[in-house]
């Protein structure tokens, strides 16, 4: 029986829920978090109850404080933490307000930086940190500049933390989605044409016929948080069944 517990960001919808769901089945003990009491509360019903959730903010670093310390509190240490709370607004470079680069880059890019460093003391070792990251860091989507560079910047401090925490037995990797059908979508501020036309696109071009869904990144985040891949660092999994070939 696996007895890991594992802290998961944004885990009330889309892939945060459906790694939740899939840790949940494996035997480890599992925390989600979300900003909306709404979707925690349904996501916790989903999970009969059999997850921990929290309410933070992952852009407020006092929740991220006091989402260490009620973690601290019924678990000790942790062994995993999937870093995958994040948003994305399309729009172009030039109707880009200071706002939405701020929204952004503080759930994106800061929330995620100050979510690793406040976990730190409470991580075990060996113990495993996976960023969420995503395809847009090499491949150019217009309407997504402040999103690319977020994800930009968090894939680039992953080979920083790695030498830091290494000592630690504390190793990071990287998971990078293609475009996967979640709540991401309807947040987006595009319309429902837009939307449509998007998925069809990934769909009819992928060579495995049919849209990402979140359950396809599960058993991947799996692999990456469990000991099967003690040995990586800084390594990055492109899980988009090659629609970006
Ligand atoms: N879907 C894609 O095509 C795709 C592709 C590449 C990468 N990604 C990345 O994958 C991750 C998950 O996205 P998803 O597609 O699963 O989207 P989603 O269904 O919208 O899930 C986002 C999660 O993040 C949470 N969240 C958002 N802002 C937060 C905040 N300030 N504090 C705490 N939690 C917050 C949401 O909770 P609330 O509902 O409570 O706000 C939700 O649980 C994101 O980092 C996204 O950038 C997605």
């Amino acid at each position: 029986m696996n007895t890991k517990t594992v802290v998961i960001t944004g885990g009330t919808t889309g892939i945060g829920f459906a790694c939740a769901q899939h840790l949940l089945a494996n035997g480890y003990e599992v925390v989600i978090t979300g900003k909306s009491e709404k979707n925690l509360s349904t996501a916790l019903k989903r999970l009969d109850n059999k997850v921990t959730g929290f309410i933070s903010d992952t852009s407020n670093l006092s929740d991220i404080d006091y989402l260490v310390k009620k973690v601290k509190n019924k678990f000790g240490k942790i062994d995993g933490l999937f870093i995958n709370a994040g948003i994305f607004k399309s729009e172009s470079l030039e109707s880009t307000s200071e706002e939405l680069f701020d929204e952004t880059m503080n759930v994106n890019f800061k929330g995620a930086f100050f979510t690793v460093q406040k976990f730190i003391p409470i991580m075990n070792n060996p113990s495993s940190i996976v960023l969420t990251s995503s395809v847009v860091v090499f491949k150019a989507f217009s309407n997504t500049s402040v999103y690319t560079a977020s994800k930009a910047a968090l894939e680039s401090v992953a080979k920083v933390f790695n030498i830091e925490l290494a000592s630690k037995g504390i190793r990071v990797n990287i998971l990078a989605p293609g475009v996967t059908e979640s709540d991401i979508q309807q947040k987006s501020g595009m319309n429902d044409e837009e939307i449509k036309n998007l998925l069809k696109h990934f769909s009819d071009t992928s060579p495995i016929g049919r849209i990402l869904n979140p359950q396809d990144m599960a058993p991947i985040l799996e692999f990456l948080i469990s000991d099967k891949s003690l040995v990586l660092r800084n390594e990055k999994i492109i899980v988009d069944a090659e629609t970006t070939m």
